[in-house]
């Protein structure tokens, strides 16, 4: 096996002063990934401090076991979506944290590790699901779904221009031989945008497809509800989202439940049953600075969104 990399995470001590309220308590990081996060948080908190953290990739989970092993019983790892959250923390006895933490997306492993087919520079099994355990992978949606859900889905998660003529391209390829590679996709998309556009139109597609093998938006909606009934009082939500897609439902889940109070904390009268249960930390969001977007270029599209529970 190769050896396993993961850069530094982003943002990261900017997760820390949103995030960490009280130095003792239970947090939870949602998506462990390398465990950079996990490892500064725990180190910012006391001893009695824990951290519980969840990811849907196995790969992560046993990366992050052996980061974080000098921790012992502070830290509990689950292999889990973290749309299951409130369940899987439920089992473990836990219906209250002090904090969570979300760095959505995939992982600089993931992206580099050409099994997983989520990179559209090499010619790998078309895959990108973050749990290999799952059954939907991108071969089947590229080879299974109607003409039209495809483009659908170029549109809808890539924002694709070409999204109709792409769809057209792959099903007329796929009633001789299926799609079976990365690189055999890429030959089809640039058949029809050409060299020219080419990059802009891979990243897109290829966002695409990762969004809709992962349900990302669904699992991301559902768990921002959970985590936010989850939080006590004062206790925080800290989301870095990587595309307009995710920044949009972070945005407004927080404003949903921000909703009967101004940022001045003036209260509206309200014309529902609901009361507000949170406070709107990041009016604007917080990007990486310019020196950080050199050190580490995925933080360059990074928005951080914080929200405190009232
Ligand atoms: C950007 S990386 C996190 C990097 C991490 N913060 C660090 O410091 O190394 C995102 C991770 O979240 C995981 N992930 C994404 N969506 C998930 C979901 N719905 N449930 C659980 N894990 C998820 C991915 O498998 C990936 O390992």
């Amino acid at each position: 096996m190769r050896p396993v990399s993961y850069h530094t995470p982003v943002l990261r001590e900017e997760v820390l002063t949103w995030l960490i309220t009280s130095t003792d308590g239970i947090y939870v990081d949602a998506t462990l990934g390398g465990g950079g996060h996990a490892e500064s948080i725990l180190q910012r908190l006391n001893p009695t401090g824990v951290l519980v953290g969840f990811d849907a990739d196995p790969d992560a989970i046993q990366f992050a076991a052996t980061r974080l092993s000098s921790f012992g019983e502070r830290v509990t790892l689950v292999h889990d979506n973290f749309r299951n959250i409130s369940a899987a923390l439920a089992q473990r006895g836990i219906d209250h944290i002090s904090g969570i933490v979300f760095d959505l997306g995939v992982s600089s492993y993931q992206i580099d590790e050409p099994s997983r087919g989520f990179s559209f520079r090499g010619d790998d099994r078309l895959d990108m699901r973050m749990d290999p355990a799952q059954a939907l992978d991108a071969r089947a949606v590229i080879n299974q779904y109607e003409e039209a859900e495809l483009a659908d889905i170029f549109w809808q998660y890539g924002e694709e221009r070409a999204s109709r003529s792409i769809a057209r391209t792959i099903v007329r390829q796929r009633s001789g031989t299926a799609v079976e590679t990365t690189g055999e996709l890429v030959a089809l998309i640039k058949s029809v945008v050409g060299e020219r556009f080419l990059i802009k139109t891979l990243a897109r597609i290829f966002q695409a497809l990762r969004i809709e093998v992962n349900r990302e938006l669904e699992s991301l909606q559902g768990a921002l509800g959970q985590a936010v009934s989850l939080l006590n009082p004062g206790a925080r939500v800290v989301v870095i989202s990587y595309h307009s897609l995710e920044d949009r439902i972070v945005k407004e889940t927080f404003k949903r439940d921000a909703a009967l109070i101004r940022p001045s904390g003036n209260k509206l009268v309200p014309d529902t049953e609901l009361v507000p249960r949170l406070r709107i930390l990041t009016k604007k969001p917080l990007e990486a600075t310019i020196e950080e977007s050199r050190l580490n270029p995925r933080s360059r599209s990074a928005k951080l969104r914080a929200a405190e529970k009232i």
